[in-house]
């Protein structure tokens, strides 16, 4: 069975690594990515987008340009440090030209979950304020949508940008916040299971041995596990936004996975953009909370990263 994916990036090393898995799996359709600002501004992400897809032969994928900064109007902030200036470590083409889509990002995930209603899977892998542009602009889209996958949030493992708050969560906590009252039912992915089926040393020996696409991976991949060096002691990289590609397609397995209340914290001080489920269940084997929808991955099967480097060496 195909899974028919809007992927939402803002692209930086791991997205690009997201982008190239949806491209090439045969078990997925990229229908389109739409891009933000989070890792790098929102036109450098674009670029970077279209870049890889152009890359991968996928320049039948529509690529659009979506929100510039924050839904509260604060200035925008970069993870610049963690994936470079250009957001591909160093080493993007800078000089190349994307074609983008007249429309903006939302206006094209509106288009399109009517025209394909009931279809679609939307992976956020980047912070929320296009999805909740989107849902601002036509509150009807979750009848649409099939599934959200979201990467983002942190449940029982610590935040990556704060102590508390995973980083996409982080850098709009209010449109988050507004994707998880939307009455449609999120699967979230993140650092509990990203920073789990880690890249490792050998991952990076694998791509940088493979075809064009494996080696700019591998190329990309250098600066970036200089950065997890720095968290971690050694020389890896959390698969983030891949692993979030890869539970919405069902190329990885969820083995823990409650249904949940999930909460953003929107408040101003050291827990801003903390994700909050309520895990209590943890102990009576996870009886069905009422009213709950949302779906907190907590353990994930190993050994997607080492089939998605498998898939990218290979291309
Ligand atoms: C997330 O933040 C970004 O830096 C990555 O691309 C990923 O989406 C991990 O916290
Ligand atoms: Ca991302």
């Amino acid at each position: 069975m195909t899974t028919s994916i809007i992927l939402d990036v803002d692209t930086g090393v791991d997205d690009a690594l997201a982008i190239l898995t949806a491209a090439l799996s045969p078990q997925i359709e990229l229908v389109a990515c739409t891009t933000t600002w989070g890792n790098v501004d929102v036109d450098t992400a674009a670029r970077n987008t279209a870049y890889v897809l152009t890359m991968a032969g996928r320049t039948d994928v529509p690529v659009a340009r979506g929100a510039e900064g924050p839904s509260n109007g604060a200035p925008a902030t970069f993870s610049t440090g963690v994936h470079g200036e250009d957001g591909q470590g160093g080493q993007a083409d800078t000089s190349f030209v994307p074609t983008l889509t007249a429309e903006s990002a939302p206006e094209l995930i509106i288009r399109l979950s009517h025209e394909r209603p009931g279809e679609l899977h939307l992976v956020a892998v980047g912070p929320l304020t296009n999805v909740a542009d989107a849902l601002a602009a036509d509150p009807t889209l979750p009848e649409r949508i099939r599934e959200v996958t979201i990467m983002g949030g942190n449940f029982l493992a610590p935040g990556n940008i704060t102590p508390a708050a995973e980083a996409n969560i982080w850098h709009d906590p209010e449109a988050a916040q507004r994707v998880v009252e939307a009455g449609w039912a999120c699967t979230f992915v993140g650092l509990d299971v990203t920073m789990r089926d880690m890249l490792e040393e050998h991952h990076l020996s694998e791509l940088a041995a493979g075809g064009e696409i494996g080696r700019y991976c591998a190329r990309i991949l250098d600066a970036y596990y200089d950065f997890y060096r720095g968290e971690t002691g050694r020389r890896c990289a959390g698969n983030h936004d891949a692993l979030a590609v890869g539970v919405a397609a069902g190329l990885a397995t969820a083995t823990l996975a409650p249904v949940v209340p999930i909460e953003i914290d929107t408040t101003v001080g050291p827990n801003r953009g903390r994700t909050t489920a309520d895990l209590r269940g943890i102990h009576n084997a996870w009886p069905v909370v009422a009213g709950a929808r949302h779906r907190a991955v907590l353990a994930t099967e190993p050994g997607f990263t080492e089939r998605m480097t498998r898939l990218l060496a290979g291309a």
